[in-house]
């Protein structure tokens, strides 16, 4: 992967280019393709209201909503792609808290394949809008962002599997 990565205005090629990547690296056991879960390039605007939310609400807002704070993570507040973006870190924590198989908790149902690489599909494409913007400024966080994504999907697929 180039270091410099220069932005395409059509996020849904730079996102392409990122699963085309990852799912170029071949994993250890069979898993669904990557590239099955590549985002339409105009799906952006949506991202919040038709994978993020729906996630939150069936696996995580009976224990982090306004009125039940686990963790002092109260998820339902983040309704908009700029709500996430704002809040750039912890979104990075949540992220990783799904991919490794952490959250829900065990006891918990679990979510399925489709729905955890669904779902960090989303973030990672709404943290993309983000990095964009800041694709001018040299430490943007793009760059790591890059070259962790393919590492951090396929690590979330091994979890899944190992879980059987
Ligand atoms: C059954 C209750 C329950 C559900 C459902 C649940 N969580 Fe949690 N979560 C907790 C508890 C309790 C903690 C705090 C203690 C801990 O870290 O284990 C926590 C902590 C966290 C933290 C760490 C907060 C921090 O910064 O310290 C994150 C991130 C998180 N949850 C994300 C999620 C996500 C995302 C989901 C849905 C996929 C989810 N949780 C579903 C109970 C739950």
């Amino acid at each position: 992967m180039a270091s410099r990565f220069a932005f395409h205005p059509a996020c849904g090629a730079a996102l392409a280019l990122i699963f085309a990547t990852a799912g170029g690296v071949a994993a250890d056991a069979p898993v669904p393709s990557v590239r099955q879960v590549v985002l339409s390039p105009h799906a952006a605007s949506d991202l919040m209201r038709d994978k993020v939310e729906p996630f939150v609400s069936k696996h995580c807002q009976s224990c982090h909503r306004k009125d039940k704070t686990k963790g002092e993570l109260h998820l339902t507040r983040y309704a908009t792609e700029r709500d996430v973006t704002a809040d750039f870190r912890r979104w990075k924590n949540i992220a990783d808290f799904i991919r490794n198989g952490e959250m829900p908790p065990e006891d918990e149902p679990q979510p399925s394949i489709d729905e955890r690489q669904g779902v960090l599909a989303a973030i990672e494409a709404i943290m993309l809008t983000e990095a964009k913007r800041n694709a001018g400024d040299p430490g943007a966080v793009l760059p790591s962002s890059l070259s962790e994504l393919g590492n951090r999907i396929r690590g979330m697929i091994r979890s899944q599997i190992r879980k059987g």
